[in-house]
């Protein structure tokens, strides 16, 4: 049987049990021999999740949190959480947006991590999005080698993405995340109530990786979509706490298959992706957030199953109609030369010698890596989803 359908048919018990548990915390173990860590999900349970990680931490005496500036009463309320827990902890302000994902922030962090004497037994503590996760985290696997690093996400894509696999890093002016480190961190702590304060774009662009976990591997999680689009749009407590634990723990029964991209196995998260990149080099980034991106993504390369007939018209319905349900765009509307789209694609750093590969759909709940595609079908499946 494929990791799909292992994946999928194997979690069936565990997605009832998370069902029966409602509202109530989670917990989801990301399974890496003696790199292994939890996730806790909850709401409103910050401190709590703070005392959790300092019994898994020994010698916790020393905090580096490092987070966002839009964050920084999050931050100011961990300073006493911190005190109360006897932990010494300095602060690092980042700006906000991927600009700040780049050399001179990292050579920042590093000066401002020997000011305040942090050692080997410091903690770095990421509080932020995508950006600060990837930042923090890859300052934490270089500095002294590598020191402890805890993830505290607060976007929906990086508590059901970016926080879950281990990828740290930054870009270089010509390439996004061409630098960095697998760097696991010791604890994920998700506090829902983070959300509250997020921008309904930057709350729905997440929405769309949580559909890519249900179309790759859980036709059931993904008819749970389907049946609280409402609840879930509100952000509902007990639909987030079902959403972002069954995520995370979909991702990390991948990369506990393939921590290191190695296999090929990891290639399934990339379901869109080849699409979605494209779209978001070819406009400079500047125009679709990276799940706007990757849901015209997975629209495309749904459109190119159902015309390859490997998913039925169907299938491809389903998921169009929940991506817009979730507020998410399905066509491209900006007026970019699909030729330029081809060529983004080829140069894609998943792309093998530069023939197209792409994840498609059999079925909502499984996929296929498949190679050698041809350009002409690329082209109709752009084609056909322009506004
Ligand atoms: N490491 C991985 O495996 C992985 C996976 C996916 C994406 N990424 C990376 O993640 C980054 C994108 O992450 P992102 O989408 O979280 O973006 P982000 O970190 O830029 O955050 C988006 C915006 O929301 C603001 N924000 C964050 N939390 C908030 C909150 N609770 N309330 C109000 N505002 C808040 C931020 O200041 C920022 O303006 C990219 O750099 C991408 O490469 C990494
Ligand atoms: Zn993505």
């Amino acid at each position: 049987m494929s990791l799909a359908g292992r994946l999928s048919g194997g979690s069936k018990s565990e997605y009832l049990k998370l069902i029966e548990t409602g509202n109530m915390d989670s917990t989801v173990n990301v399974s890496l021999a003696e790199r292994s860590y939890p996730i806790w999900i909850g709401t409103n349970v910050l401190a709590n999740q703070l005392h959790q990680t300092q019994q898994l931490l020994s010698h916790w005496k020393h905090a580096v949190v490092i987070h966002d500036e839009h964050l920084a009463s999050v931050a100011n309320q961990m300073v006493g959480a911190l005190e109360q827990l006897g932990v010494r902890s300095d602060f690092i302000k980042i700006p906000s947006g991927e600009k700040s994902k780049c050399v001179e922030q990292l050579s920042m962090i590093w000066e401002q991590m020997l000011q305040c004497k942090a050692d080997r037994k410091s903690v770095v503590v990421a509080i932020g999005g995508g950006v600060v996760g990837d930042l923090a985290g890859f300052a934490a696997s270089t500095y002294m080698r590598g020191v402890r690093f805890v993830q505290i996400p607060t976007t929906l894509l990086s508590m059901v993405d970016s926080s879950v696999g281990g990828k740290t890093g930054i870009n270089l002016p010509a390439s996004k995340n061409i630098i960095g480190a697998f760097w696991q961190p010791h604890a994920v702590c998700i506090d829902t109530r983070l959300l509250n304060t997020l921008p309904e774009r930057e709350y729905n662009s997440g929405l769309a990786e949580i559909v890519k976990y249900g179309v790759i591997l859980d036709a059931e999680f993904f008819s749970y979509l389907e049946s609280n689009a409402f609840g879930i749009l509100n952000r509902d407590a007990d639909a987030l706490n079902k959403i972002i634990a069954r995520s995370c723990e979909l991702k990390a029964s991948v990369v506990s298959a393939d921590e290191r991209e190695t296999t090929g196995l990891r290639a399934i998260l990339n379901y869109g992706h080849t699409f979605g990149h494209a779209i978001e080099a070819t406009t400079a980034y500047g125009t679709y957030l990276h799940g706007e991106a990757i849901s015209i993504g997975m629209t495309m390369a749904g459109h190119l199953a159902a015309k390859a007939g490997m998913w039925t018209a169907e299938d491809l319905r389903r998921q169009t109609d929940l991506l817009r349900g979730l507020k998410l765009p399905v066509v491209l509307n900006e007026p970019i030369p699909t030729i330029d789209l081809l060529s983004a694609m080829r140069s894609d750093k998943k792309t093998e010698h530069g023939e197209l590969q792409l994840i498609l759909p059999n079925r909502i709940g499984h996929v296929t890596v498949v190679k050698g595609v041809s350009e002409s079908d690329v082209i109709q499946s752009i084609d056909a989803n322009r506004a």
